[in-house]
């Protein structure tokens, strides 16, 4: 569904800030709501506990999504196309350059909305 959608949408009937919101809850793989919630502040997405190797003493890890609606466009290109080898938690994704300026103008303006 969301793979016909993205693309063969006419994106001439909505905005582009509408167009980047559905593709951040579906940018042909996991949502990006899934883990960043509203991408306005930082989201705890797991907790573990570890023990530490040398104190012996088992400590509390968490993984933390961070807010993404101020990074700059540089760095939000070079997250949108790393791949597993640079973020082991960030699935990686295959989005046109189109797709990832609607997303980032979405990410930007969330503040505004
Ligand atoms: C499975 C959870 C998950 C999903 C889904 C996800 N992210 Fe992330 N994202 C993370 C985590 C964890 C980090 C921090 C670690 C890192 O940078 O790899 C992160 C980091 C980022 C950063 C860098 C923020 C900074 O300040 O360094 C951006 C930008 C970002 N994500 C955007 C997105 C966008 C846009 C999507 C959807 C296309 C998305 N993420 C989907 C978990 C996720």
């Amino acid at each position: 569904m969301s793979i016909l959608f993205s693309q063969t949408i006419d994106t001439s009937f909505i905005t582009k800030f509408e167009y980047g919101a559905m593709l951040y809850e579906n940018p042909r793989g996991i949502g990006c709501v899934k883990c960043h919630g509203r991408g306005d502040k930082p989201v705890v997405i797991a907790r573990y506990k570890q023990k530490d190797k040398k104190s012996k003493k088992v400590i509390e890890k968490s993984i933390i999504a961070p807010a993404i609606n101020n990074v700059s466009f540089s760095l939000f290109i070079d997250k949108m196309t790393a791949d597993k080898t640079e973020s082991k938690v960030m699935p990686t994704y295959f989005l046109t350059d189109e797709e990832l300026k609607s997303l980032y103008y979405y990410i930007k303006n969330l503040n505004k909305k």
